[in-house]
């Protein structure tokens, strides 16, 4: 009997706390026996009925309580975990506030000097210009209201705290006091990796987690911190420099290893800051990031939380302590960071959970001609020869999935920022929803035709022009 019926063993339970002598054994197994035949019986009615429901599972809570023991653990851990872990991915701040707020004073400059801030403050229209995002489900229905009929200031910095307050304003978490002035303010994971789909207004809608904010201009916001010493210290260049450095990031870019290596340009004199990639569609994917050999999943939550957001938690990676490839990390003693208080690590479980639960998104109906992605289909894994590194369904290799600069055509600077001196292959799935900023780590191909373009030259694939026009559709499907 392959189903492990659930009725059967809990009767064996209870026919075994009866008969708790020795010499009831036998008859312990006689109503063992029977329980199974009866559960046999009840295996092959309840059987038919049971295939059809456990299909609907997901969309049937009913069917968790059905399960006992340890299955119904399993089953409650996870719903447990996915819940705590999408709190931690949208408002945690794992303690950031003592960076952003203490060190940089951005809630001074979000609240402006009328609220004991410097200089006017950031309006909700900045903050939409610099690509904050607002989720409308936080938003009372009343001033959804306020805000249609145009009663709403936009340009008035009490909006945005107001905002804030409301835990509408993806990523930024802020805590009041008395008299409505912003005491510190923290950012989450959510600033940079969601976005809104615009249902209300453009930067203003229902949230994605996972999608890249490619509109985000961290540079810009980290810039309106009234004192930088703290970045000024660490890279040991001047507050000019410090600000030509973010102002050369834009839109959807950020440089996660300048507090590593110190290299805020490549050679060619380009910005050294990377695409914000997404973060769906990660499980079943190794190694992450664009450069490779950092580590997995939760690898880099525990990086970002600790050296990026700079929350207060516990980091071990002995390869920071290389003094010749990441100096700045290494006279910052990343390699071995100890909090006072360590509000990272038991959040870690959770996040990973739950950032692996989240898909890639599908692309909207119509986005695409499917005819040309079918036959595009054919080429990605036959005359194109992609599948060779994005191995379909996860899109990049099951394994150690990088590779040299030399094996992709490009050239080796931020691959050797990275551990492994390489590049991730991208897992391709959700490609349509961030086209914007371009693609490959620093968005230097443009659209998915120049990514196409680029592999025909640099692999002589010899594709026609239909034939390339058909490898785009099927990205676009992915
Ligand atoms: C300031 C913007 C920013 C914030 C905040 C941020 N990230 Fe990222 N994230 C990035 C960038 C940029 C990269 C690419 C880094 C690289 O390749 O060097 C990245 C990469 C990732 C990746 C790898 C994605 C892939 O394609 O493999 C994951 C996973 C991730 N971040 C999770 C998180 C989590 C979890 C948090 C919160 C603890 C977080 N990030 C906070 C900007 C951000
Ligand atoms: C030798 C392995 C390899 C082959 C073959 C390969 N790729 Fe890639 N691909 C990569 C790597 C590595 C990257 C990451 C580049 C970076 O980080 O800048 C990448 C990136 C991409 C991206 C950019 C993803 C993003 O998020 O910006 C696209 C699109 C892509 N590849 C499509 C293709 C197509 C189409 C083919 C076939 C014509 C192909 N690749 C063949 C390894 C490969």
């Amino acid at each position: 009997m392959t189903v492990r019926n659930d009725h059967g063993i809990n009767h064996t339970e209870d026919a075994m706390r009866e008969n708790n002598e020795a010499t009831a054994r036998s008859t312990t197994l006689m109503i063992s026996i029977i329980v199974m035949v009866l559960a046999a019986g009840l295996t092959v009615v309840l059987g038919y009925l049971s295939n059809s429901s456990r299909a609907q599972l997901s969309d049937d809570r009913g069917a968790n309580q059905k399960e006992q023991g340890f299955d119904r653990q399993i089953s409650e851990n996870a719903q447990q975990m996915l819940e705590q872990g999408k709190q931690i991915f949208r408002y945690d701040t794992f303690g950031d506030e003592a960076y952003w707020t203490d060190k940089l004073r951005l809630h001074h400059a979000i609240q402006g000097s009328k609220f004991g801030g410097v200089g006017g403050g950031v309006s909700p229209k900045t903050a939409l210009a610099v690509g904050l995002k607002v989720d409308m489900d936080a938003l009372p229905a009343d001033l959804v209201e306020k805000i249609k009929k145009g009663e709403v200031n936009l340009d008035d910095p009490a909006t945005t705290l107001a905002l804030i307050k409301l835990n509408s304003v993806l990523g930024v978490k802020g805590s009041f006091n008395q008299d409505g002035s912003l005491k510190a303010v923290g950012l989450s994971c959510a600033v940079c990796h969601s976005t809104v789909d615009d249902a209300f207004a453009p930067g203003i809608g229902h949230r994605l987690d996972g999608w890249a904010n490619r509109d985000l201009n961290v540079g810009a916001i980290v810039s309106l911190s009234p004192d930088l010493s703290v970045l000024t210290s660490a890279l040991q260049v001047d507050e000019a420099t410090v600000k030509k450095v973010l102002a050369s990031w834009g839109p959807g870019k950020f440089d996660a290893e300048l507090n590593l290596d110190g290299k805020a340009f490549r050679p060619d004199g380009k910005p050294a800051a990377t695409l914000i990639p997404p973060a769906f569609g990660m499980a079943g994917v190794n190694l992450h990031t664009w450069g490779g050999g950092w580590g997995g999943v939760t690898y880099w939550n525990a990086f970002v939380a600790n050296l990026e957001l700079n929350g207060q938690g516990t980091f071990f990676d002995a390869r920071l302590n290389d003094p010749k490839k990441y100096p700045v990390a290494a006279r910052a003693g990343f390699g071995n960071k100890r909090s006072s208080t360590d509000m990272v690590t038991a959040k870690l479980a959770a996040l990973q959970f739950y950032q692996l639960a989240i898909p890639p998104p599908t692309p909207p109906e119509g986005s695409y001609d499917k005819a040309a992605a079918a036959r595009g289909e054919t080429l990605f894994k036959g005359k194109a020869n992609c599948a060779q590194c994005h191995v379909p369904p996860l899109f990049t290799e099951p394994g150690w999935n990088t590779h040299k600069a030399a094996d992709i055509g490009i050239d080796d600077f931020q691959a050797n920022r990275a551990p492994d001196n390489s590049y991730r292959t991208s897992p391709l799935r959700g490609l349509f929803s961030h086209t914007k900023g371009g693609f490959y780590h620093d968005g230097r191909f443009a659209t998915l035709l120049d990514v196409v373009n680029h592999y025909n030259d640099f692999k002589k694939l010899s594709l026609t022009e239909p034939e390339k026009k058909d490898l785009v559709e099927y990205l676009k499907s992915l």
